[in-house]
């Protein structure tokens, strides 16, 4: 049993180190070593998009260099403000090429009703937008919305486990899991502008979900919320990442507008440089 324990940790490690190697480039800071729970512990609803079933938890020493640095005392979570952000502020770009910048500042607030948090205006685009569809008889369940540097790095690396226990090499691994899940300080989930949305009948993250009326009722109806559907399928190319009928980004209503009706991505929509 010790002996199978040191296996699947000097797996680990040599995986992140692989990860690593790859992603250099990114200047990945932290901590010499850090301690963390992987796959199987039980996490708030903020990870039920990535997370494995429970199992028994088994403390990893990181490498170092692993996990970038967003501080999260950068986030303000919960402070109340009297500036309204530009419209400009919710096109912010972040995926596997562009960082959540070092000095990014939100206002993040709870969200009880949803049992998440996300950006404030974000959060109440969200509300009026999912009471807005379940008065026409959706049932919407937000399985994940803001998250932290740390939250993000435990789904990462639990994509990776997972996709280790089905087999696959480590750089397969590596692979398979940044097709649906971002680096830490990498993700959109950490500004709090994106929501995973999935139906109370459908709870899957796969594409078996945008077949469900809660689906498509997002589909037709997010933009009017200043809502994208982020990871449309056939755009992997562009965004870096599969088809998630369940991942919506805030953007605004004119920017939503706009990249819905173009079938463009943010990335297409941003290049284009009519965004201010
Ligand atoms: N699943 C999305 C890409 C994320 O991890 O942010
Ligand atoms: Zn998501």
């Amino acid at each position: 049993m010790e002996k199978m324990l040191m296996t699947a940790v000097m797996a680990v490690v040599l995986i992140l180190s692989v990860g690593y190697l790859v992603r250099a480039e990114k200047e990945i800071t932290a901590p010499m070593e850090e301690t963390i729970l992987p796959a199987g512990n039980t996490q708030s609803s903020v990870e039920t998009d990535e997370t494995l079933p429970a199992g028994k938890e088994i403390a990893l020493k990181l490498p170092a260099k692993k996990v970038n640095t967003i501080p999260s005392a950068a986030i303000k979570e919960e402070q109340t403000t009297d500036e309204p952000r530009a419209e400009s502020d919710y096109l912010l770009l972040v995926n596997a090429e562009t960082p959540l910048p070092d000095d990014y500042q939100a206002e993040i607030v709870d969200i009880p009703t949803r049992n998440t948090k996300g950006e404030k205006t974000a959060a109440e685009a969200l509300c009026e937008m999912l009471a807005a569809g379940e008065r026409e008889g959706m049932r919407f369940v937000v399985c994940s919305g803001y998250r932290t540097q740390d939250e993000q790095r435990k789904l990462y690396l639990n994509q990776i486990q997972k996709k280790l226990a089905e087999g696959l090499s480590e750089t397969q691994a590596v692979t398979e899991a940044e097709k649906f899940s971002a680096l830490p300080g990498y993700s959109e989930h950490q500004t709090g502008l994106a929501f995973d949305i999935v139906a109370l009948s459908y709870q899957n993250l796969d594409a078996g979900y945008a077949e469900t009326p809660e689906a498509k009722w997002l589909l037709a109806h997010a933009e009017n919320y200043g809502f994208i559907l982020r990871y449309p399928a056939s755009k992997e190319s562009v965004t870096g990442i599969g088809y998630e009928p369940w991942h919506y980004r805030y953007v605004g209503r004119v920017a939503a507008r706009a990249i819905t009706r173009s079938a463009i991505t943010l990335e297409e929509y941003k290049a284009l440089g009519v965004d201010g």
